[in-house]
């Protein structure tokens, strides 16, 4: 197989690639077998998902418990690899609701798409040309879409910035876009390319770009707790945890890592749910960066009382309905388990676990570090990575924790003289 002239790959069945893919790179009978299982998401399934389709990846999905939120009862679906995170998140929540749990809300289900107009000799002017036709740019976007204006959503409103460049002054137009309970990417960007010639004749300028912001800062989620400081450790452990959040919020370094943390918390929920996790994260960090310097998602603040009280704003650009959400059965199981009835409510729901998985990093990182409890939860993985067989890997994993060795090597060494 030449991976540069294939071009007939594509149009193979899923096991004849598997059999190209498995002789250019050596996989033998196990690792095809491994490729061609088909999991809960059907390999013809997948295939119509994405391109040249060699089979399903599989991750861990376990369930965080806990969760209060603005009331309400939550499982929460978490799909990742890494120990300890789904743990974390089950220990904070219960320490939330040791006073009220989380409460949450929601800035709108609004969509930013963008309009990109070059060209222009007097880009103030075209700026205010394209204002005085906003009851047309936007009934012609919304033609676009007569289910979800029937729904009750669609454009919003238009907002026209003159934005400096390298190559000149350009007019960028926004298309501010109500997606409801859709993630709502094809929707606007769809928008943007119906708009563009109008643009054009409006200000008689070229547009090039027509595509959505992942920077969706109409669509923010938000949520905050309070963590009574008897519940988590005393004075000693708010002050740590803020003096933690201080770091982070001045250092750019810190905060990245901070932010790492609320990711574990965020990305788990994003994939469960057969939604776009590079969505999410792109518009994170960018949210993180919009006063010019990266910086921290959460706040963390000390009450009259002493206790702490965290909150987080996040743009959440997720929906219910479309894409992945619905082709992938796993991730329709994921929202019954959540039992959310809007992306509303989801955004809002992943915001919650955002902070309380920045919370537990924090307090283990404010007192004992986090190296001891995740080594404590990793062993499994470690052992298992070990070849420890299956029914000696709770002995296993005793005997590395009580030896303080947590390591492959101890792993190996452990099953011989178990063997
Ligand atoms: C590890 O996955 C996440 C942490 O690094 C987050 C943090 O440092 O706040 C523990």
């Amino acid at each position: 197989m030449n991976t540069n002239q294939d071009s007939n790959f594509r149009n193979l069945q899923i096991c004849e690639r598997v059999k190209k893919v498995a002789a250019f790179s050596n996989l033998n009978e196990a690792d095809c077998t491994h490729l061609l299982d088909p999991g809960s998401l059907d390999s013809s399934l997948a295939n119509y998902m994405i391109e040249n389709v060699i089979g399903t990846f599989q991750l861990p999905l376990g369930v965080a418990l806990n969760f209060l939120i603005n009331g309400k009862e939550y499982l929460i679906p978490m799909v990742l690899e890494e120990a300890s995170v789904v743990a974390a998140a089950s220990n904070a929540a219960k320490m939330a609701r040791a006073a009220e749990g989380f409460l949450t809300d929601y800035s709108g289900d609004t969509m930013i798409a963008q309009i990109q107009c070059c060209n222009l000799e007097n880009p103030h002017f075209a700026r205010h040309a394209i204002l005085r036709h906003k009851d047309e740019i936007i009934e012609c976007a919304n033609e676009k879409d007569p289910v979800l204006i029937g729904l009750g959503g669609g454009v919003r409103d238009v907002e026209v910035r003159v934005v400096e460049s390298q190559v000149g002054r350009m007019v960028v137009t926004h298309l501010l876009v109500d997606t409801m309970d859709a993630m709502g990417a094809n929707t606007v960007n769809t928008m943007a390319e119906a708009v563009a010639p109008l643009i054009e004749n409006i200000t008689g300028g070229t547009v090039k770009l027509r595509i959505l912001s992942n920077l969706a800062d109409r669509r923010l989620a938000r949520a905050s707790a309070i963590f009574r400081k008897d519940t988590i450790g005393g004075e000693a452990v708010v002050d740590g945890i803020l003096s933690a959040h201080a770091f982070a919020s001045a250092d750019p370094y810190r905060a990245a890592t901070s932010n790492k943390g609320v990711m574990n918390g965020v990305d788990p929920i994003i994939v469960a749910t057969g939604n776009d996790w590079r969505a999410v994260e792109a518009g994170v960090h960018a949210y993180c960066a919009r006063n010019g310097r990266y910086t921290t998602l959460t706040q963390w603040e000390k009450t009259k009382d002493g206790d702490l009280v965290g909150s987080i704003e996040l743009p959440m650009p997720v929906g219910l309905v479309g894409g992945a959400t619905k082709t992938n059965p796993l991730a329709g199981v994921c929202l019954k388990i959540l039992k959310v009835e809007s992306a509303a409510e989801l955004a809002q729901v992943i915001a919650a676990v955002g902070l309380a998985q920045n919370f537990a990093a924090l307090r283990a990182l404010a007192t004992e570090g986090i190296q001891s409890g995740h080594m404590k939860l990793h062993a499994r993985n470690i052992a298992a990575a070990a070849g420890v067989p299956e029914n000696q890997i709770d002995r296993v994993v005793k005997e590395m924790i009580s030896s303080k060795s947590i390591t492959m090597e101890k792993a190996k060494e452990l099953v011989d003289s178990l063997l």
